[in-house]
């Protein structure tokens, strides 16, 4: 199911609550618990496995705890702390611009169950931001994967359109705090080094993408959120804690071998 069903989902939700599928008989039914899949070309897995340290070593390893807020399009209509009401309108055309890249794992529960985090923007590593508003400014691929907003001036006030940094480039940092990102879960994974580099020994491998990859290779950066806590729902509370861990492999001597064998098991 792409982002697209979504925005047909949601803007049929927002005219008629109680008619949402009347019409387009193509068009989801809120109510139909899908089965939970994984998203189309997610290319990412956990690379911490014993197949992994049978055959390379750590040269480098570092692991941050990032604070996030987890929501499901269940929330968009519930005011804040509970909900995402603030931003559904903006969240609308965010989602119908591309497929979703999936939940943690790549984890696709589809229609409502679909899992947006949010971010506090000056929560974010700076690397993180500056890549987000790289990709706004170009063409990238990867563009629309993260969107930023500024935050409304009240729970009851909806805010309008994505913030997208100015081309020149420059942007005043303090006004960071007064920002959030949303994002599926998915899309950590095409950045997740940038999220731990300037803590680690190894910043300038970590900060180098073309260096990371899906599989573990001698001199690859893998990296993984190793485990993330849930939202409260009894206390009602959002919060959650992702843990990210990266390492720069290197190739343990003799272990070429055991690389290989792994590879029919993938
Ligand atoms: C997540 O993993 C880290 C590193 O192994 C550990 O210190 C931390 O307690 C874990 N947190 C949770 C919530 O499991």
């Amino acid at each position: 199911m792409k982002y697209q069903a979504i925005a047909l989902l949601l803007s049929a939700l927002s005219a008629a609550p109680a008619a949402a599928q009347i019409g387009n008989p193509r068009a989801p039914n809120p109510m139909d618990k899908a089965k939970a899949t994984i998203v189309e070309d997610f290319a990412w897995r956990d690379p911490f496995t014993a197949k992994t340290t049978d055959s390379f070593d750590a040269a480098c390893e570092v692991t941050g705890v990032f604070n996030a807020e987890q929501y499901t399009l269940h929330q968009l209509f519930d005011k804040h702390p509970l909900g995402l009401w603030s931003y559904s309108e903006a969240l609308k055309d965010f989602f119908s611009e591309r497929e979703y890249p999936g939940g943690f794992s790549g984890l696709d529960r589809h229609g409502w169950d679909r899992n947006v985090l949010l971010m506090h923007y000056d929560g974010v590593p700076v690397q993180v931001r500056e890549w987000i508003e790289e990709q706004d400014r170009t063409e990238s691929k990867h563009q629309g994967l993260f969107a930023t907003f500024k935050k409304p001036k009240d729970k009851h006030t909806k805010v309008d359109a994505r913030w997208v940094a100015p081309k020149d480039g420059v942007v005043d940092r303090e006004e960071d705090k007064d920002k959030v990102i949303l994002f599926a879960p998915g899309a950590l994974y095409e950045i997740l080094p940038l999220f731990v580099a300037e803590s680690s020994d190894c910043k300038d491998a970590l900060l180098d993408l073309s260096k990371y990859s899906p599989e573990p290779k001698d001199g690859a950066v893998v990296a993984w959120p190793i485990n993330h806590t849930r939202p409260s729902v009894r206390e009602k509370r959002r919060q959650i804690e992702i843990t990210i861990k990266a390492q720069v492999l290197k190739q343990k001597e003799g272990g070429a071998e055991a690389a290989d064998e792994g590879k029919d098991e993938l």
